[in-house]
């Protein structure tokens, strides 16, 4: 069983140390692209896609304070994608961003080649449930053609490793509780055996994704890993999604959109647990198993918005009414999901990671982080944002 949750899963101790020398060694004397002999290759490097996003951007910055890998980020930079969110880790040498598409497989080919990653972290996707309602065909394209790419071109590679860097490399997919569809109020929560039944475009994007990497481990012994987790909270999201604009529309006093009668249930999990839990199943997770990851944290959207409000009112700007005041019910989205839950006891049995973070802890960091960074709200809520929200809530 892993110690914790530190990503350099992938060198026995002395391999783990000689690495480590030839690593500086490389970095020392040669950084630009294509330049490493192939003695000097054995790098723990990680290439992470879509990490300029809200999960893979916490991800990596987790990663980078552990100090032992090397991270790569490919990503195309989306509406959602903000690079602002790597500021502090940018002039690392470790450190690397690619702009690019999961879809340019002349792209992932050469990143791939040149950079020799031990693991790729797939966290690039549209994500949105609205927008995939509203435009489906850029989630196909991402999710589904994006990541069958990515598979491609990492199937290709990773078949030109030695045996030993073949038995080493990962491939972990970062998927989602949607797949598997919307539970009744007594239903017990998905667990990974639970089947299929997406409902939404996404959901839909996601679960072929996922059957895709199946597939790649089944057919071609690629060693996957897939991660299925719950609704994600914290730092860095992009204000879309409900608990980020629930705080911004608070804290500006604005109207607070609540779909239908508010009782749709999710699962939350802070996106700090969520990231370790991530590391931990790239640690020592076994190829071809899929892992859930939730919060164990059923509930309520209207819960939600009124702990959001009443967080607000205590460190936000002075309202003269209390903020429950701006709850307005709206139309419902099409095809709601009624409830998620994940039963996310097969990581914590076989691999120890639990999460750490309640839900009243995590709420608090998160309402005072949007709080206190305006400058990065200001940065996001600009532009595509604004014209975003006006489509879709004035209809
Ligand atoms: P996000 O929307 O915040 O970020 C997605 C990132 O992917 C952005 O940086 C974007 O620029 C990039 N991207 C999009 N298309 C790309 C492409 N074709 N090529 C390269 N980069 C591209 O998403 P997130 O919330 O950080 O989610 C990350 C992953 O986790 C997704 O796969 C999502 O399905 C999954 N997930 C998210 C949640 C959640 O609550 N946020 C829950 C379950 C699963
Ligand atoms: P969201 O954050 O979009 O995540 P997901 O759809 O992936 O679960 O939405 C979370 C829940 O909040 C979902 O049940 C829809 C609801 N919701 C609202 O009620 N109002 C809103 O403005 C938004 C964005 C979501």
């Amino acid at each position: 069983m892993p110690e914790g949750p530190s990503p350099s899963f992938l060198f026995q101790p002395n391999l783990f140390q000689t690495s480590v020398l030839l690593q500086s060694i490389a970095r020392l004397a040669l950084r630009r692209e294509g330049a490493e002999p192939a003695t000097l290759r054995m790098r723990n490097t990680i290439l992470v896609t879509g990490g300029a996003g809200f999960i893979g951007s916490n991800f990596i910055l987790q990663c980078m304070q552990q100090k032992t890998d090397s991270i790569i980020n490919l990503d195309k930079l989306t509406y959602a994608g903000n690079l602002h969110n790597l500021d502090s880790v940018a002039e690392e040498r470790a450190y690397e961003f690619v702009r690019g598409d999961i879809a340019d497989r002349a792209l992932v080919a050469r990143v791939l080649e040149t950079r020799h990653p031990q693991a790729i972290v797939h966290f690039a996707a549209e994500s949105h449930v609205d927008r995939s309602i509203r435009g489906p065909e850029h989630f196909v394209r991402t999710n589904v053609n994006g990541t069958f790419a990515l598979l491609e071109e990492a199937r290709a590679y990773w078949g030109g490793l030695s045996a030993d860097e073949q038995k080493r490399f990962r491939f972990l997919h970062v998927s989602t509780d949607e797949v598997y569809g919307s539970l009744g109020p007594d239903d017990p929560p998905f667990c990974e055996t639970t089947p299929y039944a997406p409902n939404s475009p996404y959901a839909a994007s996601k679960a072929a994704s996922d059957h895709l990497v199946r597939a790649y481990h089944h057919t071609y012994g690629l060693p996957t890993l897939t991660t299925n987790c719950s609704n994600n909270y914290g730092r860095f999201q992009f204000p879309e999604k409900l608990i980020p604009l629930m705080i911004l529309n608070a804290r500006g006093g604005k109207p607070l959109p609540v779909y239908g009668d508010g009782k749709n249930v999710r699962d939350w999990l802070y996106v700090g647990d969520h990231c370790e839990a991530i590391s931990t199943v790239l640690q020592g997770g076994r190829p071809g198993e899929t892992y859930n990851i939730g919060g164990w944290n059923e509930k309520l959207n209207l819960e939600i918005v009124k702990t959001v409000c009443d967080l607000v009112d205590e460190m936000g700007p002075p309202l003269p009414r209390p903020r429950r005041e701006l709850i307005t019910f709206v139309k419902d989205r099409p095809g709601h999901d009624r409830r998620y839950a994940m039963d996310a006891r097969k990581i914590e049995r076989e691999l120890g990671w639990k999460p750490k973070e309640t839900f009243d802890t995590g709420i608090r960091k998160t309402v005072r982080w949007y709080l206190e960074n305006d400058e990065w709200v200001r940065g996001v809520t600009s532009g595509s944002y604004r014209q975003w929200i006006e489509t879709h809530y004035s209809s």
